[in-house]
């Protein structure tokens, strides 16, 4: 049980889990997460925001007994997943005669997956109010960042935000508040871009609320507090701006070596021409390393293995994942080698539909390369550094 103080009146009372390694059964968490909870002090009421894992039960109830207040009048539901709404029956059994303040699609959610009755709640609308006393808490509907109940709540006179998940980061620390340093950024880009970069329209748009807001502080659920909000929001206007960086992102596997000679061999090309390029072994690279690399890149070019006519499948899932993360890639290129029949170009082509990327050229080299297929290369890699200008 580790309390933060952010202010007076403010105070984290989540939970901190050091050594969890998967969130969702998915994605690879190498610096553990925390999942923040709030309690907001009025000078007539008390508010928790968001509860805690349900794995955590006891370090949640360890974090709440730790604070001098005895009494929470409402516990604020900003977004129904788990491991946030998990110990709202547990919060609520604490305090008794205590309401859920969510709005209506977080409520409708909550009641499918937890124990909870209609009575429990006080359903709230975009932009209405909740009075603390000295404190007003109020309610902005932010959906699809990155479910479609998803609320910010913003404390008025302190102009604190509470945005749940939006501008948070996988990242375990006992520090209250962000040293803005690039471990932060990069576990911040990380959950960008794992959870809610398939959103982008809708991030860039409750990105211009937030801005409107003008927050002195963001308290996301998950990682440090930002005390300079300028921090996260210039980072994310940057990672959702249609912008892209001239950069080959080349995820590859190799069963026998040959598909590792043709990568190696366009690394060589792509860094000869001042072409910056990131092969990532996929036998080896988390999928969070590799979805940090695609929130930018300008290019994404797929090193692909023939199994059975069809893509090596560790090749497959890489390419379901990033077609369902839907990064802004610009370019579009894939070098399959294959023994003696291949069908790996459709099967890419068909997998990567969602992508609004224009395919460059795809290559196919049978058996080991040779200089007819280094010929192929230098021209492909010839193209692709003309598109990307360098
Ligand atoms: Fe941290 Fe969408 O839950």
């Amino acid at each position: 049980m580790t309390i933060r103080k952010l202010t007076d009146s403010v105070f984290n009372v989540g939970v901190i889990d050091w050594s969890r390694q998967l969130f969702d059964e998915l994605i690879p968490l190498p610096d553990g997460t925390s999942y923040n909870a709030y309690i907001v002090v009025g000078s007539d009421k008390t508010a928790l925001i968001d509860t805690s894992d349900p794995a955590k039960p006891e370090e949640f109830r360890r974090g709440l007994e730790g604070l001098p207040v005895k009494k929470v009048d409402y516990i604020i539901a900003n977004h129904a997943e788990q491991d946030h709404s998990g110990l709202l029956p547990m919060a609520l059994q604490k305090y008794s005669g205590a309401k859920i303040v969510t709005n209506e699609k977080c409520k409708e959610i909550l009641l499918e997956h937890l124990p909870l009755e209609t009575d429990d709640f006080i359903v709230v609308s975009d932009g209405e109010t909740l009075s603390l006393g000295n404190k007003t808490l109020q309610f902005f509907l932010a959906p699809w960042v990155h479910w479609p109940e998803t609320m910010f709540t913003f404390l008025k006179e302190d102009r604190i935000l509470f945005p749940c998940d939006f501008l948070g980061s996988h990242y375990a620390t006992a520090e209250a508040f962000s040293d803005d340093s690039q471990r932060v950024y990069r576990a911040a880009k990380r959950y960008y871009a794992e959870i809610m970069m398939p959103f982008r329209s809708f991030v860039k748009k409750h990105l211009e609320k937030v801005r409107m807001l003008n927050p002195t502080l963001i308290c996301p659920s998950h990682g440090p507090a930002y005390k300079n909000p300028g921090f996260i929001l210039s980072a994310y206007e940057s990672w959702v701006s249609d912008s892209v960086e001239p950069r080959v992102v080349i995820p590859y596997v190799s069963m026998h070596g040959s598909t590792e000679a043709i990568v190696d061999y366009l690394v060589n090309a792509f860094t000869q021409k001042s072409l910056d390029v990131i092969p990532l072994n996929m036998t080896v690279k988390d999928l969070g390393e590799l979805a940090i690399e695609i929130v930018d890149a300008s290019t994404l070019l797929f090193g692909v293995p023939t199994m059975l006519l069809g893509p090596q499948p560790q090749m497959l899932y890489t390419m379901a994942l990033i077609n369902a993360l839907k990064p802004k890639t610009k370019y579009l290129s894939l070098v399959n080698s294959y023994g003696w029949g291949t069908k790996v170009t459709e099967a890419a082509k068909a997998t990567l539909s969602n992508l609004k990327a224009e395919w460059v050229d795809t290559i196919a080299i049978k058996g080991y390369p040779k200089a007819k297929d280094f010929e192929a290369l230098d021209r492909l890699a010839g193209l692709i550094v003309e598109k990307n200008h360098v």
